[in-house]
């Protein structure tokens, strides 16, 4: 018995480990069935459990591409195609989705198209024809799934992904940002490296770019092999192998972003440590710049240890002029080591009313066709499944639905959840057995067309007696019209009495074993919350001090931004354009009239695509 009890603890414990490990290193590759683990040990597995529909196909380009880029999956039909995978709601991850056309339907036609996330509207990807394109952000999970949607957006041009990779990252990380929005992110890179650095150099397989000198910028190499990296946002130790510097103080460095041509608020993190040890007369000494102001202390990297700054509560665009430029009494030029650039989306959305979710859910269990719609039923606005219509609302409500000629058959489930139906067409199927009452009490319901199905028996009073409601109810040679006589076994007194026929009493045992289904997995899942919870709130107390420790490298002192870091709490979205500010950390605008250096450019060059994989 005890022993029992101990293998069943061990069982659970290897099953909620391995699905923890799953849920933070989720790597997919889409096309194939396979399993394999790359070069970099990362293993990838195939995406047959992650998405239904779509097409697997293989790139035609192979030389020197890696083997995930050499499938694809292609969706042809539907506006939109989701995968769907498991995450801890309230977790935080990085998500990424790669996408190399490679010719794989030999037209040389790279496509266009439309990436979603949970309901929100992500990007435009736009395909090369000869390099991969992939598109990356943090976000905080508000599911138990993670949804990833394409959408077709271009007559003739049809979605298509290559990999997707979830990585969980710590609870400490990038805390400076609020989970109601993402961090997009634009650009990572490891000024002087030579390759790119990611998994297993970078515990969260971030992908550190790989930027050199050129235009007057010299690269520094470390003499240290051991330093200390343990500030919030955790940067791999790989990053501070070498640094960028210029050949004078008198000479800034200014830093390429690639952020958006519209001002967008911007997450910015900087990283820095000292090179090589300092002689006594020697001072490296440099401020943030951002359009020719200086929007940071003085920062004074120090040898051994790393300084992170981050930049937040600030708009910019891509002609932005981020630069760092030395202090007057800085005898060495400024340096940087890494830096991150994200923006910040607009404000993420709830998803589709949870009421009428579940309505959509009932039917899709019953009618396995309508299975085939994958992701939030309403949002984002235009990528709407192809049978419902939705209210505009900040949480949209399901207003009609369009489900003539899709081959259903069988009675019809209690969809009644569904509260602000005003439209139900549900034309040219073989519906069979009894009207449902509920139909007649839907609040808002005003059009129910079920013309041409084989319906039977009598119209529930539900219905007849509702005076906004219009039914349309010809071509079910079997249904007693209001007044008629009915030809079959029902009595046509329950026309205007209380009996319904056989309806309700079908519909409570169709019901039993949706509930059973549902249940038993919201079980795992609950324990699965209930022990990240625990996990969380035993970290939780880290969280708060991490933001204080920013600086961890150093005893604060000079190198603080002005103002300290923030709190966190709530924050007052205002609408810049069409994403909201939010970010929290103030920085007091500090105007200094240095004289302007010459600077060079580390704006990444357009032809220098590296491989990923
Ligand atoms: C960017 O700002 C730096 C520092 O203020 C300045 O030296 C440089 O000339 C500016 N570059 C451009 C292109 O405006
Ligand atoms: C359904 O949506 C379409 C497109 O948004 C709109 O033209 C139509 O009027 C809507 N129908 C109803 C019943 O709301
Ligand atoms: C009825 O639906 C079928 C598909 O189930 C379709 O092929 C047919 O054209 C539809 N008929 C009408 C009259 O719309
Ligand atoms: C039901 O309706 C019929 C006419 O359709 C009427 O003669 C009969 O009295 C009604 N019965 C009840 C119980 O209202
Ligand atoms: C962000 O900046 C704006 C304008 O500079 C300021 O009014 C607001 O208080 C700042 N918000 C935070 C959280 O620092």
């Amino acid at each position: 018995m005890a022993s029992s009890i101990v293998l069943l603890l061990a069982l659970l414990l290897v099953a909620l480990s391995l699905l923890s490990v799953s849920a933070n290193l989720v790597s997919i590759d889409c096309g194939s069935s396979d399993s394999f683990t790359d070069e970099n040990t990362i293993k990838w597995v195939g995406d047959d459990e992650f998405v239904s529909g779509g097409k697997s196909q293989v790139v035609q380009t192979t030389n020197g591409v890696a083997r995930v880029l050499t499938t694809l999956r292609v969706f042809s039909t539907r506006k939109r195609n989701c995968y769907s995978i498991k995450a801890e709601k309230g977790a935080q991850f990085l998500v990424r989705a790669t996408f190399f056309y490679g010719n794989y339907d030999k037209k040389s036609s790279p496509p266009e198209f439309a990436l979603l996330l949970d309901g929100n509207y992500w990007a435009d990807v736009i395909t090369s024809a000869t390099d991969l394109v992939y598109k990356e952000l943090v976000y905080v999970a508000n599911g138990d799934f993670i949804e990833i949607c394409l959408a077709q957006t271009k007559p003739n041009q049809l979605p298509f992904i290559s990999a997707i990779e979830i990585r969980g990252l710590g609870t400490d990380m990038y805390s400076h940002f609020d989970a109601k929005y993402a961090m997009v992110h634009t650009r990572r890179v490891a000024y002087g490296a030579t390759d790119n650095i990611r998994y297993p150099s970078d515990d969260y397989d971030r992908i550190w770019e790989p930027v050199e000198g050129g235009d007057g910028l010299i690269k520094l190499t470390n003499g240290l092999h051991i330093i200390d990296t343990s500030v919030p946002d955790q940067p791999p130790a790989a990053a501070f192998q070498y640094a960028i510097t210029t050949s004078q103080p008198s000479v800034s460095i200014s830093l390429g972003t690639d952020l958006p041509t519209d001002k967008v608020p911007i997450y910015i993190i900087m990283y820095f440590t000292e090179m090589s040890q300092l002689t006594t007369s020697e001072t490296r000494s440099f401020e943030i710049y951002i359009d020719g102001k200086s929007e940071s202390d003085p920062i004074v990297p120090v040898y051994g240890t790393v300084t992170e700054m981050s930049i937040t509560n600030i708009t910019a665009s891509s002609s932005t002029n981020i630069s760092l430029v030395a202090t007057a009494d800085s005898t060495l030029p400024p340096l940087i080591n890494a830096m991150e650039v994200y923006y910040v989306s607009g404000p993420l959305t709830g998803g589709t009313d949870s009421n009428d979710v579940t309505g959509l859910g009932i039917l899709q269990d019953k009618f396995s066709i309508l299975q085939e719609w994958t992701g939030d039923p309403c949002l984002p606005s235009p990528f709407t499944w192809d049978w419902v219509n939705c209210s505009s609302d900040i949480t949209p409500r399901v207003t009609a639905l369009y489900l003539s000629g899709y081959g259903l058959s069988g009675q019809l489930p209690d969809f009644s959840s569904l509260d602000a139906l005003q439209t139900i067409d549900m034309h040219n199927n073989s519906l069979g057995g009894a009207i449902p009452d509920f139909l007649g009490t839907l609040p808002k319901l005003t059009q129910l067309n079920l013309v041409d199905n084989k319906l039977s028996g009598p119209i529930p009073t539900t219905i007849s007696t509702n005076s906004k409601l219009k039914l349309v109810s010809s071509g079910n040679p079997d249904l007693c019209a209001a007044g008629a006589t009915c030809k079959t076994i029902i009595p046509a007194e329950s026309d205007n009495g209380s009996s319904t026929g056989g309806g309700s009493s079908k519909k409570k045992s169709s019901k039993l074993p949706l509930i059973i289904g549902v249940t038993v997995p919201a079980i795992i899942v609950f324990v699965v919350i209930v022990v990240i919870i625990v996990c969380v709130i035993s970290s939780g107390n880290r969280r708060r001090a991490a933001i204080a420790a920013h600086y961890a490298g150093q005893n604060g002192g000079g190198n603080m931004p002005n103002g300290q870091p923030s709190q966190g709490g709530p924050i007052d979205p205002q609408m810049v354009g069409k994403y909201a500010e939010v970010a929290m950390n103030q920085f007091e605008v500090n105007i200094q009239g240095q004289s302007a250096p010459t600077t060079p450019d580390l704006t990444p060059q357009q032809n220098e695509e590296r491989p990923l994989y």
